[in-house]
């Protein structure tokens, strides 16, 4: 036993010195790459180009970039790179980078559904699927994980992340790091991750895209840092600078944001690129005179790369860097520091030693399509949540009768790629359609009628699709957004399912008790009169190529639904923002008290909170303990608590623990996510499950913005929803 323990210390510490060794080996390559360069050239690997045009090859050859995005073709990547690597003076590889977020040709569920499941062993497995794909097609480096919380749903990008929690939001862009960087970044099939949009993107003013962040210092450090703090421990190659102004200084200039915390504190060592011309608006931002202040902006606070360096509105570094330096307004250190950092990153990816696309290796790496589609489909029924379950009338049996199949995404294959799917083939997604007939017996008659589109006026399809809800068992409604009413630029004031549907609803409703709807959306949704009224309701988001097969095993009970949300779902737009962690207040809500915080014309809290998620069968949470009433401020607590499944279903609970500090010298919130795990049930089983508070988990800012434990009571609360929990608490001693 002694010995086994030297043996493995003696392992740890081999691979530590072989870690150093390595890193000082890039080191050093780096400066005598870096003492060949010409001003010219090192400013050439801050640009990177986005596409390709007849003067490719010659600027390549000049050294005039250093990425390069996606060719969607292994052989022309490898045709510009042999340029590169034989015919530039210094043989610098390009790396090629672009955006691959939730798959590259298997398209996964988009980010916010990923994160309901709870799952990042799935995810990274996901993840890491997307990059052999794309590495395949020769990228080095994604712009993803987007790791911005979001706390409100009229923001389109909230579809792009893990939703508003900082804890969980961190879990997820560490596992899709993982995913996207494997065991090394130099394998062939690993391509670095880019943490992005740093920082605060997602809490734009009123949820419009681009617009003004303006929070305090506190709720930056507590809710919008920790996932990208995440993704550097993780290892993340590069951050993404976002377009947002914050707290009266740009993202893209903002030297705080950009070196004092990510570089000061976290001793991030990659490389910062830009969001596509965000260093070219901090003049319309009003804190740059000209293209060239911009440049010696962003290069100043530490944005190294110019992602869209080859555009009318993006080509700043390119021009302007070298003026700068001519002009001695800034010093070629400042480029140098940025060029290294691109280096090492060229370095750490292998392509110096690599650079062109190993089909062989692919060949034999590769998983099989059908293997692909496994992950794809597990982590798709794992995304879906179930919301509503009156009378049981999901799961359907498979030998049911009748069907009626309505609505605008019930047989269409594009929008259910969701955002940001550039590279999925729409032909190649299973429709719910699809998975329902490959599921029935070969007897159950399945009524399709669409009934509208997604943003129709007409009702001339109406009386078709009551008809045949008449005539059936039951009525499946497949309703929603599509994939572009969000994502990118796709803010909405209005969150209610678009166009006539919920007018269609409400005919089948009449004509068919029996309704199950189905939706599809990439942020939660204002549903309250169907929640009021229709008796079970599937949030599906856009699952990629597998929905129609993820979903058909969730409605016929092949999957017991075990998402939860995460985020919270209004009950209207004035709601918003509502997140489950937010502070008590000096008057909480009171149903008796009229001089609380709340609305006179609608509940204070949510429709559907953070967290919830309902499952065929019943769980109860109990037994819950903590192993210390009492800790001293360096100890940690284990927390247990017994789970056991009810119902007459398998089934698998997410336990959610959550902490509150009873009394601190600053406010806090209400309840907050420190753990999670899922837990796999067979009917009438139980487990007893534990999770560990260690000291980093109590600590907040202080009044001077410094971590602090304080003394003190801590509620702890576990549960299967962030509304639903048992509680118990202990003690910090000073
Ligand atoms: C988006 C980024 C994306 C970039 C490059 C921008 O408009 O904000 O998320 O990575 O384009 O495509």
């Amino acid at each position: 036993m002694k010995y086994m323990k030297l043996f493995f210390l003696l392992f740890l510490f081999n691979i530590g010195i072989s870690a150093f060794a390595q890193n000082a080996l890039i080191e050093h390559k780096v400066d005598s790459l870096l003492s060949k360069m010409t001003l010219k050239e090192k400013i050439g690997q801050l640009v990177r180009k986005t596409d390709l045009n007849k003067m490719t090859g010659e600027l390549i050859k000049e050294g005039k970039f250093g990425e390069m995005g996606d060719l969607n073709s292994a052989s022309v990547r490898d045709s510009l790179q042999r340029i590169a690597v034989k015919e530039s003076r210094l043989h610098i590889p390009l790396a090629f980078a672009a955006d691959v977020i939730h798959g590259y040709h298997t398209v996964f569920p988009v980010p916010l559904a990923q994160s309901c499941s709870w799952d990042p062993a799935l995810v990274e497995k996901a993840a890491r699927i997307a990059a052999l794909e794309a590495a395949s097609y020769g990228l080095n480096w994604t712009f993803s994980p987007m790791v911005d919380i979001a706390r409100d749903p009229r923001w389109g990008r909230i579809v792009e992340g893990a939703g508003e929690d900082p804890f969980l939001g961190s879990i997820m862009a560490a596992a899709y790091v993982r995913g996207y960087q494997g065991k090394s970044l130099s394998d062939e099939g690993s391509i670095a991750a880019t943490a992005k949009h740093y920082v605060a993107y997602g809490a734009a003013q009123a949820g419009r895209d681009y617009n003004t962040v303006d929070i305090s210092v506190r709720t930056l450090r507590d809710i919008y840092l920790p996932p990208f703090h995440a993704a550097v421990n993780a290892g993340a190659g590069s951050i993404m600078s976002a377009f947002n102004d914050l707290n009266g200084i740009p993202a893209s200039e903002n030297y705080f944001t950009l070196t004092k915390i990510l570089r000061d504190e976290w001793h991030f060592k990659g490389v910062v690129i830009s969001d596509y011309n965000s260093i070219g608006e901090l003049v319309n931002h009003g804190v740059a005179a000209n293209k060239e202040d911009a440049a010696r902006e962003g290069i100043t606070a530490g944005v190294d790369v110019d992602l869209a360096g080859d555009t009318i509105t993006g080509n700043i570094y390119s021009p302007y860097l070298e003026y700068l330096v001519k002009k001695h307004i800034i010093s070629e250190k400042l480029i140098d520091r940025s060029v290294r950092r691109v280096l090492r990153l060229k370095f750490r990816l292998g392509l110096f030693d690599h650079p062109y696309v190993d089909k062989e290796y692919f060949r034999k790496n590769m998983p099989s399509q059908k293997e692909k589609n496994k992950i794809a489909r597990q982590l798709g029924r794992e995304s879906i949540v179930l919301l509503k379950n009156e009378g049981h009338l999901l799961p359907l049996k498979k030998n049911i009768h009748s069907i009626a199949l309505i609505g605008p995404l019930a047989d269409d294959q594009a929008d259910l790629l969701g955002p940001w799917s550039p590279n999925g083939i729409s032909k190649n997604v299973i429709t719910v359609l699809q998975g329902i007939k490959d599921k029935v017996s070969p007897e159950t008659k399945i009524n399709y009628v669409k009934g509208c589109g997604i943003l129709d006026t007409s009702r001339s399809g109406f009386d078709d699709a009551i008809k045949v809800a008449k005539e059936s068992d039951v009525a499946i409604m497949v309703v929603g957004e599509s994939r572009d009413m969000s994502g990118e630029a796709a803010s909405r004031t209005n969150l209610d399912i678009p166009g006539i549907q919920n007018k269609l609803i409400k005919k089948i409703y009449e004509a068919n008790k029996h309704l199950i709807i189905v939706l599809m959306n990439g942020r939660p949704l204002t549903i309250d009169w169907i929640s009021k009224n229709i008796p079970s309701i599937l949030e599906t988001w856009f699952l990629g190529n597998q929905t129609g097969n993820a979903i058909a095993d969730v409605i016929f009970g092949d999957y017991n639904p075990s998402g939860k949300l995460t985020a919270t779902f209004p009950r209207v737009v004035g709601q918003i923002p509502l997140f489950y962690n937010h502070m008590n207040t000096g008057r909480p809500p009171s149903p008796t008290d009229h001089y609380t915080s709340k609305y006179i014309d609608c509940p204070v809290t949510p429709l559907y909170p953070f967290g919830y998620g309902l499952s065929y069968t019943d769980f109860k949470f109990s037994d819950i303990a903590v192993n210390k009433k009492q800790i001293g401020m360096d100890d940690s607590v284990i927390v247990s608590v017994n789970v056991k499944n009810t119902g007459e279903t398998a089934g698998t609970e997410v336990a959610e623990l959550y902490i509150r500090k009873m009394v601190a010298s600053v406010t806090r919130p209400v309840e907050e996510l420190k753990g999670f795990k899922r837990v796999f049930l067979n009917p009438g089983e139980s487990k007893s499950i534990s999770f560990m508070l260690k000291p980093e988990m109590l600590e907040y800012y202080g009044v001077d913005m410094k971590k602090i434990i304080e003394p003190g009571v801590i509620k702890v609360m576990v549960g299967g929803s962030s509304d639903d929990v048992i509680t118990t608490s202990f003690e910090i001693l000073k």
